[in-house]
């Protein structure tokens, strides 16, 4: 009997009021996205938004949300609760019939956050047609979910209790939402993340009280325009995967955008739900270029943040404390090739003795157990001083080597290189925490000089 109960309660932990008569068969259903088929989307079916909800009761089984789960008394429907923040997840462009797969993902990392409701946008129906009609479409999505979100603050949500994360033209739909609010919804702590290259860009600064973008695509589509109180770029070093694409040759003729959004979102979102994940910290250093942060000119977070960059998270306004909220300020990370994504900032330093000739070396930076780093440098005659920041999966103190070659022997005969230091330090620079050198280097052809540092974190 207890066995039957536990049962029942799993079945019926759905907010769906359509799931009466069988209920056996609904026990295993759990809500999904709408399903478009080609039949429909030549007919041009009419706009069909709904909305799925999760929460920590059913993380792993979304429901519909209908009003039933405004209804606490209804014992066994997963409960929207009024007093509690909102995230609402707004997908972005979907090529026919393909689901955003990675919105259970991205739901369970924010509930393990915190305590929430989560409430996902289901417009596939819309975002399924060709890419223009979808842009002309989408503010009546928005206008769509602005009146819920006006019933839900009659029921007693607040207006900033709302934070929307949109991924690509989904942030341009959370931005026109937030244009119909005036700009009250609280997108707090963080923001939409998008995708900057999308001819439309709605989303900015005046949408919400704060809003945050992440730009993954600044190598593929030329540098973005920011949009947001703080616009994280990131110089990931394998950005350009996204060119590959899996998919059958013959969706590109019919969707052409399909490529490149797939794949610049997949990248967004991994970063997101590893800042989430608390893995390690996404921070971005304000500059006004790329490059100058490559080149170490924007190490400190003095400035517009007085001290305190800001992180991709779920920290309030990204961590900025900084008044008034900076505004199109841009800031720049690496990320790493694989998952977890996060990257320690390295700077690495180094001086060489006058050289004859031009010269090539790769500097490698080894933690056991994580993939390597490598920096390729040319070293020039009329240069002595070289600052490079780059990527490294564990933080300075795990460092446990480095290495350099001289790579450039093989091509040309390359003499002896010497090195009057070489040193590394993590940035932002933390005080009383001194660079690791080494001094006095000669290096010769074709053999590798490393070092061990002895370091205890
Ligand atoms: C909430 O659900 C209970 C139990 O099903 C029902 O009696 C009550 O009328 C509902 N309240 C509202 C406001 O719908
Ligand atoms: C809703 O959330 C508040 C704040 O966490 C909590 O005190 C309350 O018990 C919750 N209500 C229900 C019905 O779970
Ligand atoms: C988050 O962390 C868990 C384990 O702590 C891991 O299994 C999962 O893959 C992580 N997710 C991401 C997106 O990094
Ligand atoms: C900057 O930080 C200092 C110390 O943390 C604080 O006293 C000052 O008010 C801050 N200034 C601004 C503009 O936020």
């Amino acid at each position: 009997m207890a066995w039957k109960w536990i049962k029942a309660f799993v079945c019926l932990s759905m907010c769906v009021t359509s799931a009466v008569g069988n209920e056996e068969a609904s026990c295993k259903k759990c809500a999904d996205f709408n399903n478009p088929t080609w039949l429909e989307y030549r007919l041009g079916t009419k706009l069909k938004v709904q909305y799925i909800l999760l929460t920590r009761n059913n993380a792993d089984c979304a429901s519909l949300f209908t009003q039933d789960c405004l209804n606490h008394t209804q014992k066994h429907t997963p409960y929207f609760n009024l007093s509690l923040p909102t995230k609402v997840i707004v997908h972005g462009y979907r090529a026919l019939g393909s689901k955003p797969s990675w919105v259970s993902g991205l739901a369970k990392a924010l509930l393990q956050e915190e305590d929430m409701n989560v409430l996902v946008v289901d417009w596939v129906y819309i975002a399924s047609f060709a890419y223009n009609l979808v842009v002309e479409n989408y503010k009546e999505v928005a206008v769509q979910i602005s009146v819920l979100i006006n019933k839900l603050t009659k029921y007693g949500s607040t207006l900033e209790s709302f934070h929307f994360i949109g991924v690509s033209l989904g942030a341009h739909v959370s931005g026109f939402v937030g244009t119909l609010f005036i700009g009250k919804l609280g997108l707090d702590p963080a923001g939409p993340m998008f995708k900057s290259a999308d001819p439309f860009d709605r989303l900015d600064s005046s949408d919400a009280l704060f809003v945050e973008a992440i730009h993954t695509d600044s190598d593929f589509f030329g540098i973005s325009i920011p949009v947001g109180h703080v616009d994280f770029l990131n110089g990931g070093t394998d950005q350009s995967g996204c060119a590959s694409s899996k998919f059958d040759l013959s969706v590109f003729i019919y969707f052409p955008v399909y490529g490149y959004v797939i794949c610049d979102h997949m990248r967004a979102l991994h970063i997101y739900m590893s800042a989430l994940n608390r893995s390690c910290s996404f921070i971005g250093f304000p500059c006004s270029s790329y490059e100058e942060f490559l080149a170490e000119k924007c190490i400190t977070c003095e400035g517009p943040f007085n001290g305190t960059c800001p992180q991709i998270g779920l920290l309030k306004n990204s961590g900025i404390t900084a008044t008034p909220l900076p505004n199109q300020e841009k800031v720049y990370l690496l990320t790493t090739a694989t998952a977890p994504y996060c990257a320690h900032h390295i700077l690495v330093e180094l001086r060489v003795s006058p050289l004859d000739k031009n010269a090539d070396v790769q500097l490698t930076l080894i933690t056991v157990g994580h993939p390597e780093t490598e920096l390729k440098l040319k070293l020039n005659t009329d240069e002595m001083v070289y600052k490079k920041v780059t990527a490294h999966p564990e933080q300075l103190c795990k460092i446990d080597s480095v290495q350099v070659k001289n790579t450039g022997a093989r091509f040309y005969r390359q003499g002896d290189i010497h090195f009057d230091y070489i040193c590394i330090s993590e940035i932002p620079q933390t005080r009383g925490l001194d660079p690791l050198c080494v001094k006095n280097i000669n290096i010769g052809r074709g053999v590798p000089w490393s070092h061990v540092f002895v370091q205890v974190c």
